[in-house]
């Protein structure tokens, strides 16, 4: 959601600092801002709207330092304007502070400090800090923001500067993720490894409760009684290459082209063709624990949540164990039957969902065994959690998820298939299912070539203002993923539904004003879709069919025909999704819109 980057070293910290928030921007976008330690105290800058304007400002107004803080907002508590955009700073203007979280007893505090005479200036719920910090500042700063902060309740991820202690920043997590990078004599801190993967690869990854405090000799993690702890240091393995667009005018487009490789590398190593199964050494399970298992429970949101349901048709279909999916948000909050018996898979391409990962460590604290199905390496699900399975699809920029849709279907099929070949599953059946999983990298590639007549038909429906996706079996979950798409980065209203279910409803709006996109490829429902897309072109709706081959039933009702190859019946969620994706780029450029930073939208929800 909202991102954090600091620096203190030889350099000028604003360039840095400036460059690091551009690398956030897709994290949420509606306001940013610097503080720099000019040498005479704390000098800050800040700018509602994106990154840029604050780049202006700043070019026209600059601040040099060597020493810095910087954030980029998504807002929670006030609207996000020029007063509530980040540094927030105390009455004296001496301490300045970025935060990520919500401070949960923000208007407690606020009263609390307005009594004892505090005037604040923003809605935020983040001046709290800066001024609970200024009360309690008695010349060592760390140990003003561990008191300040033993009064929150809430999440944070903050960073702190203080004229008072001008070669010293500090730096805090309690559920907002926070990493230290460490670089030649200088020092980086940041909530997300892309703001600094241009000057280094070597990063400490906050847990709860742990504080940093940076100078210019060097840094210490300590806990919340100030005393010292020993980190490993991690070694990232992106490059920067993979955060950049490559050429692509979108980091959607770039990461929608580059599922080839990236489904490829989800399966490297991973699959066992001789015996038609799979190894997931970061299961941390042996075959006799993986088999001990009374249900499986798996938990997500949004793509994530698409993701699981497919998950949940695979190991029920391949493996016959029983899985319920679970909105994360929901499961939190009801009363789910969980038991040491229960394994809860969990999906977050992030790793950082607010409400996925509480909903993991509650599975946790009920006696199940969590296993992560993870993009980020080091993120906090995927440390948090008791084994899993990185999805190895390179970071995803782009706030629409694609790439990583594709690759955690891959990563289920590849648990899926180990875990039935376990359970009975023969070694020749699993033999074709290794084959159709091989062939999968290629079929995508084969889709990507369409892209152009894909464009075409978008053409057709940039001013439209309703869609409807119709799926059916294992394409039910890509008609959801497809209307998310569309409506998360176009604007345009759009539902996904299982086929059958329209004539129980939406068959309502169905007229020629309503495009209906069917996923119907040549699998065993295929008879029943057939006869779906009938009752949409007897009301004279207008249909966009994803075919795998030519068919005499579907002759004269297609307006629009987009050709998938042919896979087994489980993968075809993965080939129709590419198409869906490229539809609903292509769409949302032609509209004008952003589509790697939607409105409203942020790329990780660590927020609840
Ligand atoms: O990082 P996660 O996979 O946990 O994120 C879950 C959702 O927030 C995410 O999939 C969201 O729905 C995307 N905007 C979808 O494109």
């Amino acid at each position: 959601m909202c991102g954090i980057v600091g620096y203190v070293g030889p350099r000028l910290a604003t360039p840095l600092l400036l460059e690091g928030l551009k690398r956030l921007e897709y994290r949420g976008y509606d306001s940013a801002g610097i503080a720099i330690m000019n040498g005479n105290g704390v000098e800050t800058r800040k700018a509602p709207g994106k990154i840029s304007e604050l780049e202006a400002l700043m070019t026209a107004s600059p601040v040099h330092g060597t020493l810095g803080i910087a954030h980029t907002r998504w807002a929670t508590h006030g609207a996000p304007n020029f007063v509530n955009a980040h540094p927030q700073l105390d009455c004296e203007e001496r301490i300045a502070v970025v935060h990520n979280g919500i401070i949960e007893n923000g208007s407690a505090l606020r009263q609390a400090l307005e009594d004892l005479g505090h005037t604040f200036r923003s809605d935020t719920d983040t001046e709290v800090l800066s001024h609970l910090i200024e009360e309690t500042y008695d010349g060592n700063l760390e140990e003003a923001v561990i008191e300040a902060l033993s009064k929150v309740e809430g999440t944070y991820g903050i960073a702190v500067v203080s004229t008072d202690d001008p070669n010293k920043i500090v730096a805090a997590r309690k559920g907002s993720p926070l990493l230290v990078g460490l670089g030649e004599g200088e020092y980086f801190i940041a909530s997300d490894v892309s703001a600094i993967l241009a000057h280094t690869r070597q990063v400490i990854y906050l847990d709860d409760g742990d504080l940093a405090v940076l100078d210019r000799d060097g840094y210490r993690i300590i806990d919340m009684n100030a005393s010292p702890l020993t980190k490993d240091v991690a070694s990232i393995d992106w490059d920067l290459d993979m955060i950049e667009r490559g050429g692509f005018p979108h980091f959607m487009l770039k990461e929608i082209f580059e599922q080839p490789d990236t489904v490829k590398n989800t399966m490297r190593g991973r699959l066992l063709p001789e015996t038609g199964t799979a190894k997931l050494g970061g299961l941390n399970m042996t075959s006799e624990e993986l088999l001990s298992f009374d249900n499986i429970l798996i938990t997500a949101c949004g793509t994530s949540w698409h993701s699981a349901l497919i998950g949940e048709f695979l190991i029920e279909d391949l493996a016959r164990s029983p899985v319920e999916v679970e909105y994360a948000s929901e499961m939190r909050y009801r009363n789910p039957i969980i038991t040491e018996k229960t394994l809860c898979i969990v999906i977050s391409q992030s790793g950082e969902t607010a409400d996925t990962l509480a909903a993991m460590r509650e599975a946790q604290r009920r006696g199940a065994r969590a296993l992560g199905i993870v993009n980020v390496v080091g993120s906090t699900i995927a440390r948090e959690s008791d084994g899993g399975i990185y999805i190895h699809a390179g970071p995803e920029i782009g706030v629409a998820s694609t790439k990583a849709f594709s690759s955690q279907v891959t990563a289920l099929a590849l648990f899926a298939l180990k875990l039935a070949r376990l359970r009975g599953l023969t070694e020749l059946e699993g033999k074709h299912i290794v084959e159709a999983m091989q062939k999968l990298p290629d079929q995508i590639a084969e889709i990507l070539e369409t892209a152009p007549a894909i464009e075409e038909i978008a053409e057709q429906f940039k001013d439209v203002t309703n869609f409807l996706y119709l799926g059916r079996g294992y394409n039910f979950p890509a008609a959801l993923e497809g209307a998310l798409k569309l409506k998360e980065i176009s604007y345009i209203h759009a539902e996904g539904y299982p086929a059958a279910e329209m004539k129980h409803g939406p068959i309502a709006l169905i007229d020629e004003n309503m495009p209906v996109v069917f996923i119907a490829p040549h699998d065993s429902v295929f008879d029943k879709i057939v006869s779906n897309i009938h009752e949409v072109k007897a009301r004279s709706g207008c249909v966009i069919a994803l075919t795998s081959r030519s068919e005499p039933a579907l002759a004269g009702k297609l307006d629009y025909e987009i050709r998938i190859p042919e896979t087994i019946d489980m993968f075809t969620p993965i080939l129709a999704s590419v198409p869906l994706q490229l539809l609903a780029y292509y769409i949302a450029v032609k509209r004008g819109a952003n589509v790697d930073q939607p409105r409203n939208l942020a790329k990780s929800v660590t927020v609840e």
